[in-house]
Order: C-alpha cells, then structure tokens, then sequence
C-alpha cells in the first residue's frame, strides 16, 4: 500500500505557526512549534484496515539539542518521547519512521513536544 501524506499545515495546531521562513519544506509551509512543552501537532489520518501501520514524521531541527516529541494515537501514547536531533540547519528536512497501531476507519495521530524547546519544525507525516 502506498503511503499518503498529510501536510502538518493543514492539521490541528495548538501552540505553533504554519510557516515558511526555511527552504525545503513540502505543501504550502511547515509548522513552528512555540518552544513550550506540550506544544502539539494533531492530525487525522485513515487507514483501511485495523494493525500497525509505519508513521514517518519530516522534521527539521537547526539547534544543536534534541527536540523529543511523545506520539500519541486516539489519546494514548504509543511512542514516548521520540528523539528527533539537530539536522544540519533548519532548511535540512530528515525523517523518522515509527511504528504504531491504528484503528480502522479514522485515527487521530498527535506529536507532543516533551521540553521547553517546543518540537522540531513539522513538514509532514506520511502514513
Ligand atoms: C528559529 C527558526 C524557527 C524555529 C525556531 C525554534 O526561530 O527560524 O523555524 O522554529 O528557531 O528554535 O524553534
Ligand atoms: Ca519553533
């Protein structure tokens, strides 16, 4: 099956900005986490069939510090503190995949900064 995007823009923002101030990106912008922990980024996602589905988040991180970020699904969260490290400058966009479980039907997929810094800047996840 083929991954689908779903632009970090166009998702559920509490505490950030869409953004377009560095090269790079995907879609129309990125978003700017507000450096506060708990800053997150939700999106809705769709998958047609319940079971684990790969999850890669497109970040970009131009300090030289971690930006942990927990990964929730439906309220719970599946992946804790997720290490998303510096990558060269904040128009250099790297990737991490997780694995995660998904319901059929929708899925409400949130990345939660966990330290003051806020999360890295978001482009995308594709599912
Ligand atoms: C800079 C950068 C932003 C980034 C921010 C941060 O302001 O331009 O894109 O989000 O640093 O440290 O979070
Ligand atoms: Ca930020």
């Amino acid at each position: 099956r083929a991954a689908t995007d779903y632009q970090a823009e166009d998702a559920h923002i509490s505490q950030g900005t869409v953004a377009t101030n560095h090269t790079g990106y995907t879609g129309t912008g990125f978003v700017d986490y507000t450096n506060i922990k708990g800053s997150y980024v939700e999106f809705t996602v769709n998958a047609a069939s319940a079971g684990t589905a790969a999850v890669t988040l497109r970040y970009a991180n131009g300090t030289s510090t971690d930006r942990p970020m927990d990964i929730s699904v439906g309220g719970t969260v599946v992946a804790p503190a997720v290490s998303f490290p510096a990558t060269a400058d904040w128009n250099t966009w790297a990737t991490r995949t997780l694995t995660v479980p998904l319901t059929a039907g929708s899925d409400k997929i949130r990345a939660t900064a966990t330290t003051a810094d806020g999360g890295p800047n978001l482009d995308r996840i594709s599912v």
